[in-house]
């Protein structure tokens, strides 16, 4: 039961394996890659708790050893003091240009480490093993790895492909159901940028699949990383269609940074309610039928899911105030906001034409029913 995706990037492509069992089966998958049966592994400490003996056994079983990195699980590890540390860290294991790292996490292992392996030696090769639900449909995709600073998140990093990526499905039975459910906010998301029948089988299948139903997860993560690496062929460093892929990330790193990157909304959550609120403003334009942001909320709510600003716990900005943090956003051009807008269910759009009184309206009312 294995599935494969292939990122067509010429010389940086790469496969995309997904299924059950898959850290038993990584020795066999990644030798083939490998000048030495040696890999430096950076991981966090509830990966490494849950996880990492499976990992060693399955390398093992091809005669590849492995040293390990265990950081502090959070996102306050996607910073310099830990890329230093990790860099150092894999200067000292005596990586080599041909040797590969492994990132084994979620989002924020697999970019702080694909970072450090972008610079080491000025790039080192490495291996995505991605372990929740978001790493696995969209941060361990595409090649975006980095970490935050002080003024923003992402705002240091690099693009640069990974050269195997193992999604092990059966590891998403060991996530919280809060921590998958946010990592489907992004699953959901490629339903309603492009592809409307993929929305309408998630309407069908998803709490099925939120409870476990194996063949469904792997199709979704399937169906989400085909749409990924399509997107990502046609434009590996978002100079336009790739920006897609940001479709609710406006609202969401607006939200997300009135609520400090933490607890009381995780991004995957963000992204849910952002979706929710860019159909809700294409609503407004007159872009897409009045039906379609009632669909969008009405399969969040169905899937237990954060749906609207009501469901955030805790003061936010008045409109104003989100409006300003949408403009810190890394999609400000020219001082202008570009939106992902979208003309129906899997229809969306790059657009800078939207008033800005439109969004404020929006938010004043969606503010108002909290
Ligand atoms: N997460 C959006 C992208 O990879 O482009």
């Amino acid at each position: 039961m294995m599935e494969t995706v292939h990122v067509g990037l010429g010389e940086r492509a790469y496969d995309i394996h997904i299924g059950p069992g898959l850290l038993a089966r990584a020795g066999a998958l990644i030798a083939p890659l490998l000048k030495r049966k040696k890999l430096c592994v950076v991981t966090d400490e509830n990966v490494a708790a849950l996880h990492i003996e499976t990992l060693r056994t399955g390398l093992a079983a091809e005669g590849i050893s492995i040293e390990v990195l265990v950081l502090p699980a959070g996102e306050s590890t996607k910073s310099w003091p830990h890329f230093t540390r990790t860099v150092e860290w894999l200067l000292e294991q005596k990586v080599e240009r041909r040797d590969l790292v492994v990132a084994f996490g979620g989002g924020v292992i697999g970019d702080l480490t694909g970072f450090a392996a972008a610079v080491l030696r000025r790039g080192v090769g490495f291996v995505q093993i991605p372990t929740s639900l978001l790493a696995q449909v969209d941060s361990s995709v595409g090649g975006k790895t980095g970490i935050n600073s002080a003024q923003g998140k992402n705002l240091i990093g690099a693009f640069h492909q990974p050269a195997l990526v193992l999604a092990d499905t059966e590891v998403l039975g060991t996530l919280t159901p809060r921590d998958f459910l946010a990592g489907y906010g992004e699953v959901v998301k490629y339903g309603l940028l492009g592809d409307a029948a993929f929305f309408e089988w998630l309407e069908g299948r998803g709490p099925a699949l939120a409870s476990g139903d194996m063949a469904a997860r792997i199709a979704a993560v399937k169906r989400s990383c085909e749409m990924k690496a399509e997107i990502v062929a046609r434009d590996e460093t978002e100079q336009g269609d790739r920006a897609l892929l940001n479709l609710g990330h406006t609202f969401c790193h607006a939200l997300e940074a009135a609520t400090g990157y933490g607890d009381r909304l995780l991004h995957g959550e963000g992204v849910a309610i952002g979706c929710a609120l860019a159909f809700e403003l294409s609503s407004r334009l007159g872009l897409c039928a009045q039906e379609d942001p009632s669909r969008v909320r009405a399969h969040l709510a169905d899937m237990g899911m954060k749906v609207d600003l009501r469901d955030i716990d805790g003061d936010l900005p008045d409109a104003d105030g989100l409006l300003d943090l949408m403009a810190q956003d890394k999609k400000v051009v020219d001082g202008q906001l570009r939106f992902i807008l979208a003309r129906g269910i899997g229809q969306a759009f790059v657009t800078a034409d939207v008033p800005r009184d439109v969004v404020h309206q929006l938010l004043v009312d969606e503010l108002a029913r909290r």
